[in-house]
């Protein structure tokens, strides 16, 4: 393949449509040379070209697998533990509490919590560690948490559950010492919290399969949604929504915001961050 070939706008738009089509991510025309830089990588692994040649494959549908290592590269999956201290703080001593009482008074046994583009799994952590931390205020109280993200190479990485120093550059020494174990210079996640979880690919604009997250008490959508246009966060907010218990919460990334996307939630006020209640 020629390396030097170079992404042109016929080529990009059909790429980008497409990568539209099927994970709601929207490409300005500013990230020509991002999707270039990404996408020429692919050309060269599958000895293919040209970019036409690259938008008819993934097109077919017989080529899933390629679209999946495509929507893998071009998904940015920046997140640490413990990231935005005063929304984990928010939740792990207002919402939490709050959460555990309303389903006590329901009769339920299960709280259920969502971190619904969790990327390489710092975030459902993070909120494994504060549940262990209030463990007191459960008593019977049983917590599944869920997490999801589009992408199957970080949910490999999710899964494994090894991390480096960076992703702790947030995380209080308490929870440090308390559920890593040092493995050849990496931190390895103790396999009590990680069994907490229930990792599995979701693609949040396939709105039909929302049904397998009925029922929950939080959703955490913590900055992805910068990356869909107006109509897919509208879908994406309703969804959860329809997903999230009466009196449960949703928490978007601390510079999101459902102004103009949705006034089904009430917007409640923390110490230095909001969460939006289905009241
Ligand atoms: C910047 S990370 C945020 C991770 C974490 N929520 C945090 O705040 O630290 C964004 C994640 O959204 C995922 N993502 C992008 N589009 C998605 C989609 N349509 N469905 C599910 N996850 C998606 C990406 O793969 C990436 O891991």
């Amino acid at each position: 393949m020629n390396n030097r070939e170079k992404l042109n706008k016929e080529d990009f738009k059909a790429l980008r449509e497409f990568i539209y089509k099927q994970s709601g991510m929207f490409f300005s025309d500013a990230k020509l040379y991002f999707i270039e830089n990404r996408v020429s990588k692919r050309l060269e692994a599958l000895n293919c070209p040209s970019y036409k040649l690259y938008v008819r494959h993934i097109q077919n549908p017989a080529n899933k697998k390629e679209l999946l290592t495509l929507l893998d590269r071009v998904t940015t999956n920046e997140t640490s533990f413990y990231r935005n201290p005063p929304q984990i703080d928010a939740f792990k001593n207002t919402i939490l509490p709050k959460l555990v009482t309303a389903a006590k008074a329901a009769g339920r046994s299960q709280l259920k919590i969502w971190s619904s583009a969790c990327s390489s799994g710092e975030e459902p952590l993070t909120l494994a560690m504060v549940i262990k931390e209030k463990q007191h205020l459960l008593r019977g109280l049983n917590v599944r948490i869920y997490a999801s993200d589009i992408s199957s190479d970080i949910l490999e990485k999710a899964k494994k559950g090894i991390y480096s120093e960076y992703s702790m550059r947030n995380l209080p020494e308490l929870y440090k010492k308390k559920w890593f174990k040092m493995r050849g210079g990496s931190y390895e996640i103790e396999r009590e919290l990680k069994s907490m979880i229930h990792y599995e690919r979701f693609n949040l604009v396939d709105y039909p399969g929302y049904y397998k997250y009925k029922g929950m008490d939080a959703i955490f959508c913590r900055n992805v949604l910068i990356y869909f246009d107006l109509a897919v966060k509208r879908s994406i907010i309703e969804s959860f929504h329809k997903s999230i218990n009466k009196n449960g919460y949703l928490i978007i990334g601390h510079a999101e915001s459902l102004h103009n996307i949705s006034k089904d939630f009430k917007i409640e006020h923390f110490s230095r961050a909001i969460g939006y209640l289905k009241a």
